[in-house]
């Protein structure tokens, strides 16, 4: 059954709700060949992209509203316009592939299953910024999609939609695929130009920006693979059609990733500001017999949401005005079995892990975020730690080199501002009111009474 028929039974038409663009033929059989992408309008952008002058394309690509999907939602026209023009040196476009948030899991299933977008989009960006040499920053640990990737790539360059000349208009482009070796920190737009320079993976100082000092200290522009990806088809549905989508600020379709305590985990490909209410009303609700208790909007990095936020629009606007980030769109949703700080600890010993160790209060916030956290878990911690977790929460934000210190703060702020008593039952009571066994005072004292200790 299709993921359409799937959800046509459960009552609400998709039609009305979803917009896949994107995801259209992931289901069809070889979605990945460039057979089947030319078979759905495949490089037809492209061919008009060429007839337009970079300059009046990258104001067409301004005009249709398009955001940056890697997180921060900024434009992707300004962002090109940034690249300073008839200055002499090489211009690069590196496409951040590096997807390692916790629940984020959009840009693997794109590339997986339709990576000519990808490649089609890259090409009318180059057009655009005058570039003719572009990389994308796959993250290493997904051998699969590299090869899928390679071999797209090498479609490509054998249809002539890469090298040089490419469909008669002068335009020379070469594209390298390069694999990261798994650091969540080289996702970070300039960790990844330090990287992908063959140095260690770390934020370098702004400013200059990579605008104006990126790829070996050259103009490049960094954008996310979902955002390149959508660009083709802008072109070719044009800009009204995208915009006919979504909301004034937040226009467009875009991929929400459903996962966790849900009855129909996936890729949901709809107009920004669409509620959860609906995506869930659309996939099958939570797992038998559960209720939602807390999720992200936007992957582990940005203020989580309650039951309460269930008709939150998910576009930038909605999302923050209601005190969280949209971030990557990743809906993480956990049902009322799950220990709230039991999954903070763990996000919270992923960024003590990812924490590239060059700034202070990253480095040793997130240490000590955890070092209390482990022992608030296991009921060995005091109310006063609550105050401390909040205050080395917030000597990390907005204090650290990167956004990956603002990002390990945010569950902390969240979860106390709508959780606070469930930490307290782990202190007063002494132990995991979810699950006893993970509760080392728990264990002491069980010990105790069996006289291990005597
Ligand atoms: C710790 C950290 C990890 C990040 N990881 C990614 C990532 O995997 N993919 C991505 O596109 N952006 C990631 N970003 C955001 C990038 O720095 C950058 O803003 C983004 O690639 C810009 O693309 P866009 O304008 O198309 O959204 C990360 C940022 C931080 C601070
Ligand atoms: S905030 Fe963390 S990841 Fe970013 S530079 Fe500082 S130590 Fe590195």
């Amino acid at each position: 059954m299709t993921l359409a028929a799937e959800i046509d039974k459960n009552g609400t038409s998709p039609e009305k709700l979803l917009a896949p663009v994107l995801s259209a033929f992931w289901d069809q059989p070889e979605s990945w060949t460039l057979e089947t992408y030319r078979r759905h309008e495949g490089y037809e952008g492209l061919r008009k992209a060429l007839t337009m002058s970079p300059d009046d394309l990258i104001a067409y690509v301004k005009d249709s509203g398009l955001r940056g999907r890697g997180g921060a939602g900024f434009p992707t026209g300004m962002k090109w316009q940034f690249i300073p023009q008839g200055d002499g040196k090489p211009h690069y476009l590196v496409v951040n592939a590096d997807e390692s948030e916790p629940g984020t899991c959009k840009d693997i299933p794109l590339l997986f299953a339709n990576p000519h977008s990808l490649i089609e989009g890259i090409v009318i960006a180059c057009y655009a910024i005058r570039s003719s040499h572009a990389f994308i920053y796959l993250r290493g640990e997904v051998v699969p999609v590299l090869r899928r990737l390679h071999e797209a790539v090498r479609e490509a360059y054998e249809a002539g939609y890469l090298g040089t000349n490419i469909l008669g208009s002068g335009l020379d482009l070469e594209l390298t695929v390069h694999a990261g070796a798994g650091a969540y920190i080289c996702g970070e737009e300039t960790a990844l130009l330090d990287s992908l320079e063959g140095r260690r993976g770390q934020p370098r100082l702004r400013p200059p920006f990579p605008a104006v000092a990126g790829l070996y200290a050259c103009p490049t522009v960094v954008n996310n693979v979902e955002s390149i990806a959508s660009v083709p088809s802008i072109l070719n549905k044009g800009k009204d059609w995208f915009k006919s989508m979504g909301s004034e600020k937040s226009p467009g379709f875009t991929l929400y990733s459903l996962s966790g305590h849900v009855a129909g985990p996936g890729q949901y490909e709809a107009p920004l500001g669409i509620t959860l209410r609906q995506l869930l009303d659309m996939s099958g609700g939570m797992r038998p017999g559960h209720r939602l208790k807390f999720w992200t909007p936007g992957g582990s990095s940005t203020p989580m949401f309650t039951d309460e936020h269930l008709d939150v629009p998910l576009d930038y606007e909605g999302v923050g005005a209601a005190g969280s980030m949209l971030g990557t769109k990743a809906l993480q949703c956990f049902d009322e079995t799950t220990c709230v700080v039991r999954a903070v600890t763990r996000w919270t010993e992923f960024y003590a892990h990812e924490s590239c160790g060059k700034c202070t209060p990253c480095r040793e916030g997130t240490y000590w975020l955890v070092q209390l956290l482990r022992a608030i878990e296991s009921g060995a911690g005091t109310l006063s730690d609550l105050d401390k977790l909040n205050d080395i929460a917030d000597n990390i934000n907005g204090k650290s080199f990167c956004a990956l210190g603002d990002g390990a703060a945010s569950p902390i702020f969240s979860s106390l501002k709508y959780f606070r008593e469930e930490y307290e039952q782990h202190i007063t009571g002494k132990g995991c009111p979810f699950d006893p066994a993970r509760s080392t005072v728990w264990a002491d004292d069980k010990n105790a009474s069996q006289g291990v200790n005597a």
